[in-house]
């Protein structure tokens, strides 16, 4: 917690008083502490107490600064945005991306870590907007402290009390610390499908929309690593602080993969690079006429194969999206191609490719096995990095 830079939003619940011992007890553990507070969360504690506890100014309002545009300079001298108390209000806008008063920009404008704890009425909390409004922020990436059965404010028991402090704290210390897990490191990534062309308007390619990668790499960058993302030919986009390289054909990833492999000391082969491409492109349209169109396939260079041979000293991660026996494929992937770590993935009937959600296994060593469970993508990315971090720090 020691000279991280925290920024506190406060709402304006009941639990907005609790907001304050959490800042006294941040600003004792040695954080930086700027607070933003909305209109209504002012009705409950004056800013004057969090400005006593910090002592720093409190953030109001959108208009004050005339020398910087607030939300945007309060978001990027901080490592991480906590919303305690966050109330049914908020959380509806963070979840729709209404911008209207300095906390909701702020929050918008973020690409720090956001950790929201709701604290509000228990039938707010179970109202289906509000649970919906949760299920978004989570799927996006949110780190959402749950609150507590108990008594409310209301002088009647049930789901809704704001998560204690110890509880939130250290929520906050494990955010906090992931966005530096990964300082100092180089990765390299590869996403998307690939492309090989039959003729200038065909080609034979998979469904890899490249969503996988790009949450990796995007995780990646959020603890702290510099991020080279290989992508193959995806709608998809990576954020601008990741240095994207476009390529089209699996001759031009390996390309591309290979010379900044050397210098990295991370490889996640995510994309999905087709084995084959035809043995040659024709240079005009091919023209329907009644006969077969025969194309003979060779095979594409194995990029991670080829990673595995010119290993230099990177930790070197594969993936395998299998559609039968799935585990002893990538376990015997994992041994060929001399990986450090294989996450398998099944793609039958299209599970895995595209889409939100996906299911991961990573296998490791002789026998090592993490299940990464099925969830959202984004999700997901952190459970992969929680796993290869901590494998890696084993090496
Ligand atoms: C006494 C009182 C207590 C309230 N407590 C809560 C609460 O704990 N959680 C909540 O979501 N809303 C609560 N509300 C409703 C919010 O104050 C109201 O939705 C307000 O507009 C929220 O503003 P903000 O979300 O911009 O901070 C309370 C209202 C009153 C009058």
């Amino acid at each position: 917690m020691k000279e991280s830079r925290i920024l506190l939003g406060v709402c304006g619940g009941i639990a907005a008083y609790k907001a304050a011992a959490l800042t006294s007890t941040l600003v004792q553990r040695g954080a930086v502490v700027e607070v933003v507070m909305t209109d209504d969360a002012q009705r409950f504690v004056g800013p004057l107490t969090f400005a006593a506890l910090t002592q720093r100014p409190v953030y109001t309002s959108l208009w004050e600064a005339q020398e910087k545009i607030p939300h945007i300079a309060l978001v990027r001298s901080a490592d991480a945005f906590a919303i305690v108390p966050a109330t049914a209000n908020v959380i509806a806008k963070l979840a729709h991306g209404i911008a209207d008063d300095l906390l909701t920009n702020a929050a918008l404008a973020a690409t720090i870590p956001l950790v929201v704890a709701p604290a509000m009425n228990a039938a707010m909390y179970e109202h289906p907007a509000t649970v919906e409004n949760l299920r978004l922020l989570r799927e996006r990436g949110v780190t959402l402290v749950e609150p507590e059965s108990g008594f409310l404010a209301e002088r009647e028991r049930g789901i809704g009390r704001l998560a204690d402090e110890g509880k939130i704290l250290a929520v906050l210390e494990t955010v906090l610390a992931r966005t530096r897990e990964l300082e100092g490191e180089r990765i390299v990534i590869t996403a998307g499908p690939t492309r090989e062309p039959i003729d200038p308007v065909r080609f034979v390619s998979n469904g890899s929309t490249g969503t996988t990668g790009i949450e990796i790499a995007r995780e990646a960058l959020a603890r702290g690593a510099e991020v080279d993302l290989v992508l193959g030919p995806t709608s998809a986009e990576a954020p601008g602080k990741i240095r994207t390289h476009r390529v089209t054909t699996a001759q031009e990833m390996y390309d591309a993969t290979l010379p900044l492999a050397q210098r990295a000391s991370i490889v996640v082969a995510a994309a999905a690079v087709s084995d084959w491409r035809p043995s040659r492109a024709h240079a005009q349209k091919v023209k329907k006429t009644g006969a077969e169109l025969n194309v003979e396939m060779v095979r594409n260079p194995d990029i991670l194969a080829a990673l595995g041979e010119h290993k230099n000293g990177a930790y070197l991660v594969g993936f395998a999206a299998e559609t039968e026996e799935h585990e002893a494929n990538g376990r015997e992937k994992l041994r060929r191609k001399h990986l450090d770590a294989i996450a398998v993935n099944d793609v039958a009937e299209g599970r895995g490719f595209g889409g939100g959600e996906n299911e991961l296994v990573i296998l490791h060593g002789e026998d090592g096995r993490i299940a990464l469970g099925r969830g959202p993508k984004r999700e997901l990315a952190a459970r992969f990095w929680d796993a290869i971090a901590a494998l890696r720090a084993k090496t």
